[in-house]
């Protein structure tokens, strides 16, 4: 979703913009654009539909000098993607340009006030309202540009995360915040903006996040002041950034998503690492420890999320029910914040989130804040909001994400979940030592069992040869299969634009038989669990209608493979591990299949890696 970069110091601020940008690209966008005030005190903005590239390509033969600029990757909202929809927006004078991540949800009634006052507008954006109303607020107050952006925040409706510079200002950038993230990079004699700290670790790892309703006033070299947009001045904690950059880069491989496949054995091993003890007899998440009566007395666990994370979120229902003996609710974050749920005092609700930023899912938290229950956050972006806005949690340690299909976060969450599950039900006494002790030796098993499959990755190659024509694809699972089913058909769907369904095996009957034919390919998750003689039933009654069935087998199932047209053998594991197993030829089929396609894998079209709004 829309990305914001900013650059104040002493270098040429164009470049730093660019890689910013591109820095910022995984996370979906649809047009470029950047705003610099050069040496003049002149202020230019320019901007492209399309890719960063054709933003560099339509400034070829421009001044772009400068050391001071802002510049933005916009992911359309209100109005279709356009060089005139793109950000920066000028304001009626063109002395201010201003980006925005987010959603103005007042600009219509803002919109019809400007064109009363003569305000004309070049584009169909809320972005431009916005700052257009800062424009018009700074001439009746006849106040400073800092001044006008706050008493126009006051006014706004909705979610952001703007900067603005100014013509004839050379030496401030002002930022501001609400509901959208926004990074502070402190150098030495320069100062970043970013979305995210992605732009900016190249340079810094020293960082400041905005809060909520907090502006920024950032002046080459002066320390960065912060007010809420009351005026009150903050003091806000210099963070240091864990993330270092080569996890930024590709590392010989052709695609993020491909890396992040193949780095699940190392990242499963992080998230464990320092939580299941040497020994391997005991799980510490301290997120827990300081909260174990929350978890051990909850009524109820509710867990939100969204996309993938939802996914993890059905597993960490199996998990819970299973271990810990407490009833579960998994509620899509965008569903629960409007549908005035019933939330009690003694509820824990979980929620999961790659990104930490997820707009539904931050608005969902705040719904459960209210009504009392206890918050914790599953997430991967350190320091992000959701962190930032629970009561506590475990991050996931799977390192950056890039590809917009999700992959190794997906993994690390349902390992989190697993651990969580079982550290509160050795708390509560529902699990007996034994089973404990096995779970947790499994646990550490998985890593290796993936790179056994990651071993067949050409074999997979090849199957998705004979599947790349597929218009349509079914998915099926039984009980911890059942949320994998939905999770393969999603990769596939997200990243080759093939329509795909998952579903839970013996509902097939139901309806979606009704889809099968000669034509219609099937992907079985059938490994070997206490339903497995249901799961090969369900098998059958696809053969029997001629559907071209993928199976993914454990090693050496010889029943299953007469029945599958083809099949990919994963090592056996307990079944509430097997998730973490069979989910990984699932992103493999997918991706080759959208590689074949030709798609854009780690930039599909129209999605967005971090969903900031709603
Ligand atoms: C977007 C991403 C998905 C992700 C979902 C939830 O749709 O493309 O990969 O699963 O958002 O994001 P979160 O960061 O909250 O896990």
């Amino acid at each position: 979703m829309c990305g914001i970069v900013g650059y104040i110091g002493f270098r040429e601020a164009y470049p730093i913009l660019i890689k910013g940008l591109r820095r910022l690209e995984y996370r979906g966008y649809d047009s470029a654009g950047i705003a610099l005030i050069d040496n003049n005190e002149e202020l230019s903005v320019y901007k492209a539909k399309g890719r960063v590239s054709d933003l560099e390509e339509s400034v070829k033969d421009k001044d772009i000098n400068g050391t001071i600029g802002i510049a933005h990757t916009r992911w359309a909202t209100h109005g279709e993607p356009s060089n005139a929809n793109a950000h920066p927006h000028y304001s009626q004078s063109e002395t201010i340009a201003l980006i925005h991540n987010g959603i103005i949800e007042n600009h219509a009634v803002l919109k019809t006030q400007l064109e009363e006052k003569g305000y004309k507008f070049q584009s169909s954006t809320d972005t431009e309202v916005l700052v257009q109303f800062i424009e018009y607020i700074k001439s009746l107050n006849n106040c400073d540009l800092f001044s006008a952006v706050q008493i126009a925040l006051k006014q706004v409706v909705g979610a952001y995360a703007i900067a603005i510079i100014e013509k004839g200002n050379p030496d401030q950038i002002i930022a501001a915040r609400k509901s959208s993230p926004l990074v502070i990079g402190i150098g030495e004699g320069e100062f970043f903006l970013g979305s995210d700290a992605s732009p900016i670790i190249e340079y810094t790892n020293r960082v400041i996040y905005l809060n909520d309703e907090e502006i920024a006033l950032i002046k080459r070299n002066e320390e960065p002041k912060i007010f809420t947009i009351s005026n009150v001045e903050i003091t806000h904690e210099i963070k240091e950034l864990e993330m270092n950059l080569s996890e930024l880069e590709r590392g010989g491989f052709p695609h993020y998503m491909l890396k992040e496949i193949f780095e699940q054995p190392e990242t499963l091993k992080n998230c464990m690492s320092g939580r299941i003890n040497v020994e391997g007899t005991h799980i510490t998440l301290s997120g827990i420890i300081d909260f174990k009566e929350k978890f051990i007395n909850a009524r109820r666990i509710i867990i939100i999320a969204c996309g993938t994370s939802w996914h993890a979120g059905l597993i960490g229902e199996y998990l819970f029910e299973e271990f810990c003996r407490v009833p579960v609710e998994v509620e899509y974050a965008s569903e629960f914040r409007y549908r005035n749920p019933v939330i009690y005092k003694d509820d824990v609700v979980i929620a999961i989130s790659q990104s930490g930023e997820t707009a539904d899912s931050l608005a969902a938290i705040e719904s459960a804040r209210k009504a009392g229950a206890f918050v914790y956050g599953v997430c991967n972006v350190i320091g992000s909001s959701i962190p930032r806005n629970t009561d506590s949690g475990s991050y996931t340690h799977c390192g950056h994400e890039i590809g917009v299909a999700s992959t190794k976060a997906f993994t690390a969450q349902v390992t989190v979940l697993t651990m969580m599950a079982l550290a509160i039900a050795k708390e509560k006494g529902t699990v007996n030592n034994e089973r404990y002790l096995s779970i947790i030796k499994e646990l550490q098993n998985i890593p290796a069992k993936i790179k056994t499959i990651l071993s067949h990755n050409d074999k997979i190659k090849e199957l998705s040869l004979i599947f790349t024509y597929a218009q349509n694809f079914i998915y099926l699972g039984r009980g911890y299969s059942y949320p994998i089913a939905l999770e393969g058909a999603l990769k596939l769907k997200e990243i080759s634009y093939i329509h795909a369904e998952g579903y839970p095996s013996a509902e097939m009957k139901h309806g979606p038989i009704a889809l099968i034919d000669n034509e219609m390919p099937v992907v079985a998750i059938a490994t070997n669990n206490t339903i497995y003689e249901k799961v090969v039933s369900n098998v059958q009654e696809i053969k029997a209608r001629k559907g071209r069935i993928i199976a993914i087998i454990n090693e050496g199932d010889e029943g299953i493979k007469e029945l599958a047209d083809h099949y990919i053998e994963v090592p056996s594991t307990l079944e509430c591990l097997d998730p973490l197993l069979s989910c990984i030829p699932l992103q493999l089929l997918a991706y080759h299949i959208a590689v074949n396609k030709n798609r854009d894998v780690d930039m599909p079209r129209n999605l967005a890696k971090s969903v900031t709004v709603e």
